[in-house]
């Protein structure tokens, strides 16, 4: 097909995701034919950056030879089959693999097909857990503000980011939201801090949660959080010593701890999961995105033997976890992670050390420059806050400066996507020390391309 053709039927008929279509109407659409490495190009043959990882999903590049292989192969063998009642070798290949990065505590898998349905399974199995075991009171979930967990209603019910799910809310269950750790703001004035730096944080910001566990616990089934980094927040790293509270709290209130893993998971904070940054486990871990290198739709919700068994029993006794998609476990999408866990075994995540330091040494360097607010970072992550150069506030929400700033990176060669007026990188961990330098020349020249239009707002 022709570009002309294909933009014809992309604007007579589609419906973007998370698009205003009005927007889209009036930019210049780029019909992107490929992908090699950190780059995409369109059907021009223009380059682009995918500094967002094709929406967090992408960890060694686009077009890596050992998850083509492992698909291509899988093609000439099993397309599909049902998982109800069947299995095949290729999901079993994937928990046998993924068994080698997950503590032994963790060791039931519930596959699934995207990040939002991990997380509705991870809710419902949580609830059904004490319904099964007697505690049927037990049926309230705990979220932090602007956490997000995807978009079907189980997840937007544990989701605090009220552009995207304050409509929602006749449509949810009834949840307790509460306060979320903010280090790069912090109200107790502790300094700012990465990790698990000594700065004299005892997660004072946690007393919310102990004060809704202590009240409530008779009727709370689990706590449910982005380990370490919320990032649709706005690439909001917390501190970890605040996730060791957490698992202090739901022990002492008999609460289940979810880590949502989906974004954080493969690497992408350094480790291969976030959890292994302070030693803290939870009772089910939700992951997706990163599990396929970012080439197919594929979840796993993972669990301990002690739910697992509490759902194991004769059939009439109605425990049966009556949950699960056509697509569970599809042996295409185990066969790309199949290689995706394959390529993290022939090189570990900590041998992509130096890339991760030489970036998180450009986004520091970020901070001198008279827009930036915050800088954060974890592992390939990094974001900053644009500020008025001028005022050192933030711009007014009506001047869209992040979606200005958006439509100009793809003039350079750059798919940068703000949220709100945040600027991240997310990027896969194979990304080269060029390619960072590129990357950080063509965001600067984006940034005060549109910063100059907004001189008049001096004051
Ligand atoms: C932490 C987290 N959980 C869940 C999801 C939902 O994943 P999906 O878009 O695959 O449904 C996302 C997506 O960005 C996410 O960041």
């Amino acid at each position: 097909m022709k570009k002309d053709e294909i933009l014809k039927i992309d604007r007579n008929h589609i419906w973007h995701p998370f698009t205003q279509m009005k927007d889209y109407e009036g930019m210049d659409h780029i019909v992107i034919t490929r992908g090699k490495g950190v780059k995409l190009y369109d059907i021009d043959n223009n380059y682009y950056y995918d500094t967002v990882s094709s929406w967090w999903t992408n960890i060694f590049g686009h077009n890596n030879k050992h998850i083509n292989h492992k698909i291509r192969s899988q093609l000439n063998s099993l397309d599909h089959v049902i998982f109800a009642g069947m299995t095949h070798p290729y999901a079993v290949r994937v928990v046998e693999l993924l068994r080698n990065f997950l503590p032994e505590k963790l060791s039931r898998f519930f596959f699934s097909d995207n990040g939002s349905t991990a997380v509705e399974v991870a809710i419902k199995m949580a609830f059904q857990y004490w319904q099964n075991i007697g505690r049927v009171e037990k049926t309230k979930f705990v979220f932090f503000e602007n956490s997000y967990h995807g978009d079907t209603i189980g997840a937007v019910s544990v989701g605090g980011i009220d552009l995207y799910h304050k409509l929602y809310k006749p449509l949810m269950f009834n949840s307790y939201q509460i306060r979320s750790p903010k280090c790069y703001n912090c109200i107790f004035s502790k300094q700012k801090m990465t990790l698990n730096a000594d700065n004299g944080c005892n997660a004072e910001c946690m007393d919310q949660l102990e004060k809704v566990l202590e009240e409530n616990n008779g009727n709370i089934a689990g706590v449910i959080i982005e380990p370490l980094i919320q990032c649709a927040a706005g690439m909001n790293v917390y501190n970890g010593i605040v996730l060791k509270k957490i698992r202090e709290l739901c022990d002492r209130y008999e609460v289940l701890l979810i880590f949502d893993e989906v974004a954080t998971g493969f690497g992408r904070t350094g480790k291969m999961f976030a959890f292994e940054h302070v030693d803290v486990l939870p009772d089910i871990i939700c992951l997706s995105k990163g599990l396929t290198g970012g080439y197919l739709p594929l979840a796993l919700t993972v669990t301990t033997e002690e739910i697992y068994s509490a759902f194991y029993d004769d059939y009439f006794s109605y425990k049966t976890f009556f949950h699960g998609h056509s697509y569970t476990a599809n042996p295409i999408s185990c066969s790309a992670a199949i290689g995706t866990l394959e390529n993290f075994i022939k090189k570990p995540i900590a041998k992509y050390k130096s890339g991760m330091i030489y970036f998180n040494e450009k986004v520091c360097s970020l901070k001198d420059e008279p827009y930036v607010g915050d800088v954060r970072y974890i592992g390939f992550i990094g974001a900053i806050d644009i500020v008025n150069p001028y005022t050192g506030k933030s711009y007014p929400e009506k001047e869209r400066v992040g979606f200005q700033i958006y439509k100009e990176s793809l003039k350079n060669n750059l798919i940068l996507r703000p949220l709100g007026d945040t600027i991240y990188w997310l990027l896969p961990i194979t990304v080269k020390k060029k390619d960072i330098d590129n990357i950080f020349l063509k965001t600067k020249k984006t940034i005060n391309n549109v910063l100059e239009r907004y001189t008049w707002l001096k004051n």
